[in-house]
C-alpha cells in the first residue's frame, strides 16, 4: 500500500476537471478549471482529493507548495526521439533563408541507420529526461528514421522502453533506395515491416504531404495499421493543404497534427468528429513557416492539442512549456486554453483518460511550478519553472528548493 500525501498551499491548482468547484470549467465540458489556495492528496499512484486548502484531509505526509501553482504533467503526444544527429547546419541555413524541404529527413535516416543500440538509447535517455525536467509525464514516440524493417523493428523496440504511446512511422518519407519505386516501399510499410513493427505499437502514422505519401498511399498504410489493431494518427497539412485532415477524419484517427494548411472543409470535417487537432508551434518557429491558426479551429469547435514535434529537422524542442509559450503569444491561444491543450488535449489526443487532468482518480502526474500561476509559463518564455514533477504519484526530480524525504 502506498502512503498518501497531502499537497497543500498551492496557490493555483489546475484540474482541468470538469465538476466541482473550479473557475472557468463549465459542467461537463472539456475546458481549463483552476481552483485556488487549493490542496490535493495523492494516495499510492493516484489522485485521490482535490479542493480548498481549508477543507483539506489528512494524509500520511505533507508537503508544503509555497503558493505555487500545480498543473497535470504535461503530455506530449507527438514526438519523434529515436535518431542519430542532429541538422543544426540545415537549422542555421533555413535561418539564413533556405526553405525547409522534407528530404532533411533522409540525413537522420542514414545517421540513424548508423548508429548503435546504445547510441539511439542513449538518446532517447536524454531527451525522456529532458523531458521530464520540464514537466512532461507522458509522451508519444514516434519511429521513422529506420526506415527497411530491421531499423523500424529496431526503433519502435527502443521507444517501448520509454513509453507505452509507441508509434509506426515506417511511412516518414520514401528511402532513398526506393526512390525509383515508392510502390514497392509503400507495400514494404504496409507488409513486412508493420508485421515486424505492430506488436511493439500502439499508434500508426503516416506524413501525408507532398513530397511524402500521397492519399491513396496514405490510406493504404492507415489501414494495414488498422487491421493489426493499431490506430491511426496523421501528419496533415504541413507544409500545404492536401487530403490528410479529411482521410484523419474518414479513417476515426485520434489525431491529425500540424494542421498549418487548412481548407473550411477540414475545419468543420474535424468541428464534427472526436478527431484532435495536435498543433506544433515548434515546427513553425524552427522552419520560420506561418502559425497555425488556433483561433479558427477554437471557434469551429475542434479539440486541439499542442506538442513539440521534437525531432532533428523541423522542431529540436522537448519543451512544452516553450510550446504554450508561442501557442499564447503567436498563435493567440489565451493561457487557459494553451494550458488545457498541452495536457488535457495531449491525453485526448492520445485517447487517454488516466492524464491531462487532476481529478481524483486519474494518475498522480503533476508539475509543480516554480510560479504562483499557469500564466507565467508564458508570462516568462524561457526560464526554467520546473520545481517538483511527480509520475505514478511519486517525485521524480529532488529539486535543491524540494523538501527531501517526501514523495
Ligand atoms: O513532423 N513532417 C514530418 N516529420 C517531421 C520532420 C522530420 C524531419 O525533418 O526530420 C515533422 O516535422
Ligand atoms: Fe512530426
Amino acid at each position: 500500500m502506498g502512503r498518501s500525501l497531502l499537497i497543500t498551499r498551492i496557490g493555483e491548482l489546475v484540474t482541468n476537471a470538469p465538476d466541482g468547484d473550479g473557475v472557468g470549467g463549465a459542467a461537463g465540458s472539456a475546458a481549463f478549471a483552476a481552483i485556488s489556495d487549493a490542496a490535493l492528496v495523492i494516495d499510492g499512484d493516484r489522485v485521490a482529493w482535490t479542493g480548498p486548502a481549508a477543507r483539506a484531509p489528512a494524509a500520511d505526509d505533507f508537503l508544503d507548495a509555497g503558493d505555487r501553482a500545480v498543473l497535470p504533467g504535461f503530455v506530449d503526444s507527438h514526438a519523434h526521439l529515436v535518431f542519430a544527429g542532429e541538422r543544426s547546419a540545415e537549422f542555421a541555413a533555413r535561418m539564413a533563408g533556405r526553405r525547409y524541404e522534407a528530404g532533411g529527413i533522409r540525413t537522420t535516416v542514414a545517421a540513424t541507420r548508423a548508429a548503435t543500440d546504445a547510441e539511439l538509447r542513449a538518446g532517447l535517455h536524454r531527451l525522456a529526461e529532458e523531458m521530464l525536467r520540464q514537466g512532461t509525464t507522458t509522451f508519444e514516440c514516434k519511429s521513422g528514421y529506420g526506415l527497411t524493417t530491421k531499423h523500424e523493428a529496431r526503433s519502435v523496440t527502443l521507444a517501448a522502453e520509454f513509453t507505452d504511446e509507441v508509434t509506426y512511422l515506417g511511412a516518414h518519407v520514401v528511402p532513398a533506395e526506393f526512390a525509383d519505386d515508392p510502390a514497392g516501399y509503400v507495400d514494404l510499410v504496409c507488409g513486412p515491416m508493420l508485421t515486424a513493427c505492430a506488436s511493439r505499437c500502439r499508434w500508426v502514422d503516416v506524413f501525408c504531404e507532398r513530397g511524402a505519401f500521397g492519399e491513396d498511399e496514405a490510406r493504404a498504410v492507415l489501414t494495414a495499421g488498422l487491421a493489426r489493431g493499431l490506430r491511426p494518427r496523421i501528419h496533415a497539412g504541413q507544409l500545404g493543404p492536401g487530403p490528410g485532415v479529411r482521410l484523419a477524419v474518414e479513417l476515426g484517427a485520434a489525431s491529425a497534427d500540424h494542421c498549418t494548411f487548412l481548407t473550411d472543409a477540414d475545419v468543420s470535417a474535424l468541428a464534427s468528429s472526436p478527431t484532435v487537432a495536435t498543433l506544433l508551434p515548434g515546427a513553425e518557429f524552427s522552419t520560420r513557416q506561418p502559425y497555425p491558426d488556433a483561433r479558427r479551429l477554437l471557434e469551429a469547435g475542434v479539440t486541439v492539442a499542442l506538442a513539440t514535434d521534437c525531432n532533428p529537422g523541423t522542431s529540436y524542442t522537448s519543451s512544452m512549456p516553450f510550446c504554450v509559450a508561442l501557442a499564447v503569444r503567436d498563435m493567440r491561444m489565451t493561457t487557459e486554453e494553451a494550458v488545457w491543450s498541452a495536457t488535457a488535449g495531449g491525453a485526448r489526443a492520445l485517447r487517454r483518460t488516466d492524464v491531462g487532468h487532476l481529478a481524483p482518480g486519474a494518475l498522480a502526474d503533476l508539475v509543480i511550478l516554480d510560479a504562483p500561476s499557469h500564466t507565467h509559463l508564458a508570462y516568462r518564455p524561457g526560464v526554467p519553472l520546473t520545481y517538483a514533477v511527480f509520475k505514478n504519484g511519486r517525485n521524480q526530480l529532488p529539486s535543491p528548493g524540494y523538501r527531501a524525504g517526501i514523495g
